[in-house]
């Protein structure tokens, strides 16, 4: 998926010796990756250290050791698990991070209105953003999100408490961001989902990288027994 307008022009993100401990617990230690393709998926169980790995690559969270580095400055946005809506209508949430950035107000409408539009909600423009559904809301997430036309696109486990429907849906959207050539970053612990839309893997346990590898050799042949085991116990 995705990656046609990024590729072939080396990372553009890198770790390295990144590290983050809090109170004394090794949260993340250890890592050392570059990231080059258009859809990166971070792989691994519950309490691995995907969010906190997220949330460092973002910026979100100082690492205790080690350095994010961004060789060219690209902008940024990133959607939560649970999404946070502002009370407030729908369109109006998605207009208030453009109005944060410094858009004009005129374009801030008509961005927002096109924004819905794309994650398939226009009829939802006027509604109360909290009173949406759990699946409409992570739409409306991924709108504001969108409407900011980042170059990098953090995930963190975009379809966590979505009913199948709505993650269809949300992974439609997903794979429409991407190939519209923003680079994606998603944690997830759906080794489908991991299937379905990352060109590669970043398989982490411990908060530690064990893999990573072309998404397809990954599930083919994944190469420590962590991994392996992972993969055994999601396909059941
Ligand atoms: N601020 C924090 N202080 C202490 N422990 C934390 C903090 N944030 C996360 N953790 C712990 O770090 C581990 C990794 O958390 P997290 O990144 O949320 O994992 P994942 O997203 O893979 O489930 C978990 O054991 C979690 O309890
Ligand atoms: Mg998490």
């Amino acid at each position: 998926m995705g990656g046609k307008a990024v590729g072939l022009m080396g990372h553009w993100l890198e770790l390295q010796e990144l590290a983050l401990t809090e109170n004394e617990v090794r949260i993340v230690r250890d890592v050392n990756l570059k990231v080059s393709r258009g859809s990166t998926a971070i792989l691994g169980p519950n309490g691995a250290g995907k969010s906190t790995l997220l949330r460092l690559m973002h910026g979100l969270l100082r690492p205790s050791a080690g350095r994010v580095v961004w060789p060219q400055a690209l902008a940024q946005a990133m959607v939560f698990q649970r999404p946070v809506m502002l009370r407030a209508t729908a369109l109006a949430n998605i207009e208030y991070g453009l109005r944060l950035r410094g858009h004009p107000a005129t374009e801030q409408r008509q961005r927002a209105l096109a924004a819905l539009a794309r994650v398939g909600l226009p009829e939802l423009a006027h509604r109360q953003a909290r009173r949406c559904s759990g699946g409409e809301q992570q739409r409306i997430a991924l709108a504001r999100a969108w409407a900011l036309e980042p170059q990098v696109l953090f995930l963190d486990e975009p379809t966590a408490s979505l009913d199948p429907a709505s993650s269809r849906e949300v992974e439609r959207i997903i794979r429409e961001i991407a190939a519209a050539g923003t680079r994606i970053v998603m944690t997830t612990h759906n080794l489908g989902q991991a299937r379905r839309l990352a060109e590669e893997v970043i398989y982490l346990d411990g908060g530690r990288v064990l893999e990573q590898t072309a998404a397809g050799d990954f599930f083919a042949q994944p190469q420590t027994l962590a991994a392996r085991d992972f993969i055994r116990e999601e396909v059941g």
